[in-house]
């Protein structure tokens, strides 16, 4: 099976949505690689393995092991890794981490949380051939709490200053470019005046695609304030607790193991 490339991938912008979800583990990489376009191991994994607060504590060791862990496991999808919290403060420490991550996990492209100050380290790495997704909007990794996150682009100054960082962005190399938490009407006009393709969370059906974290569509956890790009598609939550449930009980009744389950 042929791997899909960052040319296809750029190739769907006004022909078909990009589809992208987030995977950790090769188990969830083997299943998704069948169905999306591409595969980003984010340092959500911070949150939804490791049960962190956010995403400031993730190491590129972290994101080595699950990053070779998912791109083994998967064949055709085009696959990008974050870079975590505090690995790419300047060109050179940026080259070198990104160097690492793609040489020890194989992923395709890096992936950086992005704004005015750092459109050089972006032209850096694609000067030095390394693909670049940025991301824009809402970068999750200046947050402590979560719960401070609100949308971006109300105003006509932030639309201004989304609009003109994407496309300084795209003109430094970038090859993708993720709007997270972004007024509809902004990431429309982003995603209308770049050839670049925008990937969306929570900023609307008018991106080139969507991303969102699989532990939140998949729900493998309580889920005590839902943020409202999140829809849930299974409750695997329930199903864990289901299933443990019996568990227990078969263990205690004696009814696990059974004959069935004896040598
Ligand atoms: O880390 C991540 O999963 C991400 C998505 C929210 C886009 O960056």
């Amino acid at each position: 099976m042929i791997r899909n490339s960052i040319k296809k991938i750029q190739n769907f912008k006004n022909n078909k949505k990009i589809t992208c979800l987030t995977a950790y583990t090769a188990s969830v990489s083997k299943i998704i690689d069948k169905y999306v376009d591409v595969i980003l191991v984010g340092d959500s994994l911070g949150s939804a393995i490791y049960g962190m607060k956010n995403t400031q504590g993730v190491t590129l060791d972290m994101m080595i092991n699950h990053g070779r862990a998912v791109f083994n496991a998967s064949k055709k999808a085009f696959t990008i890794i974050d870079m975590p919290y505090e690995t790419y403060n300047n060109r050179r420490q940026a080259l070198q981490n990104a160097k690492k991550l793609l040489k020890s996990t194989k992923c395709q492209s890096i992936k950086i949380e992005t704004d005015k100050n750092n459109i050089d380290i972006v032209n850096h790495l694609y000067k030095n051939n390394i693909n670049v997704v940025s991301h824009i909007g809402i970068n999750p990794q200046k947050y402590k709490n979560f719960n401070n996150i609100r949308s971006v682009g109300k105003t006509k100054t932030e639309e201004q200053k989304l609009l003109k960082l994407a496309k300084d962005l795209e003109k430094a190399g970038s090859s993708l470019i993720v709007l997270e938490c972004i007024k509809k009407n902004v990431a429309k006009k982003i995603t209308k005046n770049l050839n670049i393709p925008t990937i969306g969370i929570g900023a609307s059906v008018d991106c080139d695609g969507q991303v969102l974290v699989i532990n939140d569509m998949l729900q493998t956890y309580r889920i005590i304030k839902k943020p409202k790009f999140v829809k849930i598609y299974s409750n695997l939550y329930k199903n864990i607790e289901s299933g443990v449930k019996k568990y227990c009980y078969d263990v205690v009744m004696k009814k696990f193991p059974n004959k069935k389950n004896t040598y």
